[in-house]
């Protein structure tokens, strides 16, 4: 179970007077050497560093073997490292430099100068002007989920959610950023998912890895994933060269979407977008895109699944938006299940997929009145802050209408202490598309089906591999109509 604090005695000031150096803040006994490096279980990290956080308070420090890193759970001081971007923070170089070895360098890892045309052409394709135009491809793909869990229920077959929902995610990304539906939803074996999944938790690893082992010697299991990266280099290599053709026989004066606009910036000189960048954005957004919100969706059902009254309450608020349909039938209709979306926030504040956020500060810093100098790993924790009570009232409590506008009841309600698509200049661009899918499983879900778990709750475990998942979501589905 997550880790609860409360009172003020655990928030760390941004006072930068009192200046303490690493090596003040207290930290978990390790070994000459190595550190605490074997004291981190990769997929248990967010909980290690959660339970140390208990003990240790909002400020620590841990060793990665020669590196000490400064490990934080301060909503205030995540905000600040958040926002000084680019000119004090970056991401933290590993991220980069595994990213670029895996050709995936692309605007969520790349640094410097090179990050702004990126971020300028993701931006303007994600934007949510554009979604009235996809909307009815997004409907069509949660049309074919609505069947595959319409025929599961009606053969009371348990589904996997974890996986239906992966397949939902590429289908949806794909259509909106590359211009391609693939229907994995409806296929069945060999999908790019299955080679897509081994990419978090090889990240993880290696990103957190004292010495890049990897680079000199590959164990069988570094061979496995070198196969999956040569699958997704293929995939994402026809997705390119697809969208080419479509260019040619279909010319369009705009560009369709963000693959035709990568394509286009790539035609004009000093534009920053070469060959290598569009397979790295590809990459990066067919990964960025999956996994957060299929996992953030499947953490949700985990919520809804337990709870009777809150599934009367979503069928109520999906029939009164849906009127006969049995799912969303216009775009405008979206707005009418805000519900829908504070249950995704709800849920994601005690089952955050990004429990963790890795900086380093690209000057010397003070931090929370510790010296950092440059180059320091930060580890940010995210989910002590959304479970605190300075932060938001009533933490324990599942509570759906605390994200409300207008909504005072449940005081305090701090949203800079809820940090899921991060914040400042870096913050995600995709959270809107996120949000509209979101919406539409949810309410489709809820108007067609009541639902529950097919394990005991103890029985779905947190995992971290760079985002945090379910070990598993099998949901019996029961058919309303
Ligand atoms: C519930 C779903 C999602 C969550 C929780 C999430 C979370 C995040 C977080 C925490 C960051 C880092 C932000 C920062 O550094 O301030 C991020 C960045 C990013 N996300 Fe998302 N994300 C989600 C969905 C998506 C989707 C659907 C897409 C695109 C299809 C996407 C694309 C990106 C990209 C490209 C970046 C890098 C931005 C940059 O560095 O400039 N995300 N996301």
């Amino acid at each position: 179970m997550p880790i609860r604090r409360t009172g003020a005695a655990m928030s760390a000031s941004t006072n930068d007077d009192a200046i303490r150096s690493l090596s003040d803040l207290p930290s978990p006994r390790g070994l000459p050497l190595l550190g605490n490096m074997l004291q981190l279980d990769l997929p248990r990290l967010h909980l290690i560093f959660e339970k140390w956080a208990e003990e240790f308070g909002s400020l620590f420090t841990i060793g990665l073997g020669p590196k000490r890193v400064f490990v934080c759970s301060d909503a205030d001081l995540l905000q600040t490292a958040l926002r000084e971007r680019p000119e004090r923070y970056r991401r933290y170089s590993p991220i980069e430099a595994v990213s670029q070895e895996m050709k995936g360098n692309g605007v969520f890892s790349v640094e410097g100068e090179e990050w702004r045309p990126q971020r300028r052409l993701v931006m303007q394709a994600l934007a949510s002007r554009n979604f009235s135009s996809f909307f009815p491809i997004l409907k069509g793909i949660t049309e074919r989920l609505h069947r595959k869990w319409d025929h599961s229920a009606k053969t009371n077959e348990v589904v996997d959610m974890a996986k239906d929902l992966v397949r939902f995610t590429v289908d949806a990304t794909t259509a909106l950023a590359f211009g391609e539906d693939p229907n994995t939803i409806e296929e069945s074996g060999d999908v790019i998912q299955q080679h897509l999944a081994e990419v978090f938790p090889m990240m993880m690893k290696r990103v957190n890895a004292p010495i890049p082992l990897w680079r000199y010697l590959k164990l069988p299991s570094d061979r496995k994933f070198d196969r999956s990266l040569h699958a997704i280099h293929r995939h994402v290599e026809s997705l390119i060269e697809r969208s080419r053709k479509r260019m040619r026989d279909q010319p369009s004066d705009v560009p369709r979407n963000l693959l035709e606009a990568m394509l286009t910036a790539a035609s004009q000189p000093d534009s920053g977008i070469t060959d290598e960048v569009i397979v790295a954005n590809v990459q990066t957004l067919l990964l960025a895109g999956e996994d957060t919100t299929a996992h953030s969706l499947a953490w949700t059902m985990y919520f809804i699944a337990q709870d009777k009254q809150l599934q009367s309450r979503l069928q109520l608020a999906s029939s009164d938006a849906f009127g006969s349909s049995q799912l969303c039938p216009t775009f405008e209709d979206i707005k009418k299940l805000d519900l829908f979306e504070y249950v995704t926030q709800e849920a994601s504040r005690f089952k955050p997929v990004v429990p963790l956020l890795y900086m380093e500060p690209v000057v010397d810093v003070v931090l929370g009145g510790v010296a950092l100098p440059s180059g320091t790993p930060l580890f940010f924790m995210l989910r002590p802050a959304m479970l605190d009570s300075n932060h938001f009232g009533r933490p324990d409590e599942f509570l759906p209408e605390r994200w409300s506008a207008g909504h005072l009841e449940v005081q305090p309600h701090d949203s800079k202490a809820y940090a899921q698509f991060g914040a400042g200049p870096r913050v995600c661009p995709g959270r809107n598309l996120a949000a509209v899918e979101m919406r539409l499983v949810l309410s489709m879900l809820s108007r067609n089906f009541s639902m529950e778990l097919a394990v005991g709750p103890e029985a779905i475990k947190e995992i971290a591999a760079f985002t945090m998942m379910p070990n598993t979501m099998p949901v019996r589905l029961h058919s309303l109509h």
